[in-house]
């Protein structure tokens, strides 16, 4: 799957921007704050319907303008198809597909399908266990209508639960009760099996990165278990764990106002060599733990959906050094679409000779000529 083009216009800090990309690697290269983030933000809204840093839609929008507008080329197997998001400052957004406008945002995921890596992901095995939540859901949505359908039907029947806990209605309850863990279970199930199949090309990449004899691994840690454990389980046994949870934790939950039961509350537990790399690992293991997870999405996108998805690496050189991030390149695998951002070339050739240039200042992008070719643009 590839993007052919990129339109925007009022989107951040471009007025009007056009780019026709390679279907192989494109560089995007520039000084500090002058769009090479805001460029790749614009390809992720058309993959997922939102930002992947701010939350509020308004903030993309130019300053001083009502609204932005962002449109995709994309070319997957399945044939052609154009993807137009119009965003406004306040109120809703539009987002088209083929010229249809989506009835629901979640029906965007898996049309056009990324895997983004940022320097803020080299938090996933230290940080919150909310990005470790959202490494995996990113995946599962972009390849499962039933998980994103069970995901948002979940996170309303939570929030409508939520609200019954802060009135303290305990009659309430039971009704809600039923919905929590028949959905929550079913978010559970898919997790537990997505982590089956990454944790096989996790470990995999990690025997490449940083050389035989030291294994990663990584385990679905479902919120039942305690912090670092992952008790097995059975799969019809969810249902049953997760009422038996609800009842030991009612009180806590009414005092607190709070459920505190569910998959909101799941983990992912990475180790290498059997011990928690949160804990015990290098910096330089966990950073090559983060590599091995990010190039898993590729091939776990790739097994789901027969088709892998396009790369969007955001100023990893910066964080990355000369040996991760030969890596990091030479783990991709071939065919797979790259849009990366760099704010010098010289660090990412000869790997990247052959990729597309394009430098960007202050909102303004120019095509250059091939990484490595006669008309060679450095900087
Ligand atoms: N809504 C907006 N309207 C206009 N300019 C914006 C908006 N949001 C961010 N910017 C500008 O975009 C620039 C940052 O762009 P960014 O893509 O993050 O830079 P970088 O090239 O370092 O990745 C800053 O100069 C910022 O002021
Ligand atoms: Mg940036």
């Amino acid at each position: 799957m590839h993007i052919s083009t990129l339109t925007a216009r009022s989107f951040r800090n471009y007025d009007s921007l056009q780019i026709d990309f390679s279907p192989g690697v494109n560089i995007i290269v520039g000084a500090n704050a002058q769009g090479k983030t805001n460029l790749l933000e614009g390809v992720h809204f058309l993959a997922t319907g939102r930002s992947h840093r701010v939350s509020r839609d308004g903030e993309l929008v130019r300053w001083g303008r009502d609204w932005a507008f962002l449109r995709g080329e994309i070319t997957a197997a399945g044939g052609e198809r154009s993807i137009e998001a119009q965003i406004p400052t306040a109120g809703r957004k539009s987002i088209k597909v083929n010229g249809t406008e989506l009835r629901r945002l979640s029906d965007l995921f898996g049309l056009f399908q990324i895997v983004m890596f940022t320097p803020d992901d080299l938090q996933l095995i230290k940080g919150s266990p909310g990005l470790r939540r959202r490494y995996l859901d990113m995946q599962i949505c972009q390849i499962s209508p039933l998980y994103r359908h069970y995901l948002q039907r979940y996170n309303q029947v939570l929030r409508q639960r939520n609200k019954l806990l802060e009135r303290r209605d305990k009659k309430s309850l039971p009704v809600w009760d039923g919905q929590l863990v028949q959905l929550g279970s079913a978010v559970i199930r898919y997790r537990r099996k997505a982590v089956e199949v990454l944790s096989r090309f996790t470990a995999a990449h990690y025997r490449t990165i940083a050389g035989e004899g030291e294994e990663m691994g990584l385990a679905y840690q479902p919120f039942w278990a305690r912090e670092g454990e992952h008790p097995p389980w059975r799969e019809d046994e969810v249902e049953g764990i997760f009422h038996g949870q609800i009842e030991l934790l009612r009180e806590d939950e009414l005092r607190r106002g709070q459920t505190l039961v569910g998959p909101q509350r799941d983990d992912l537990v990475f180790t290498v060599a059997d011990r928690p790399a949160k804990s015990f690992a290098s910096q330089g293991q966990q950073r090559s733990c983060v590599l091995a997870c990010k190039l898993a999405e590729l091939d776990y996108i790739h097994r789901e959906s027969g088709e892998y998805p396009v790369l969007l690496l955001d100023d990893v050189a910066s964080e990355l050094d000369d040996e991760r991030r030969a890596q990091l390149f030479a783990g991709v695998p071939e065919g797979v679409q790259l849009l990366l951002t760099t704010t010098s070339l010289s660090p990412l050739m000869p790997m990247l000779a052959h990729g597309q240039v394009f430098s960007v200042a202050d909102g303004i992008i120019r095509k250059e000529g091939k990484g490595g070719g006669q008309d060679c643009f450095c900087i």
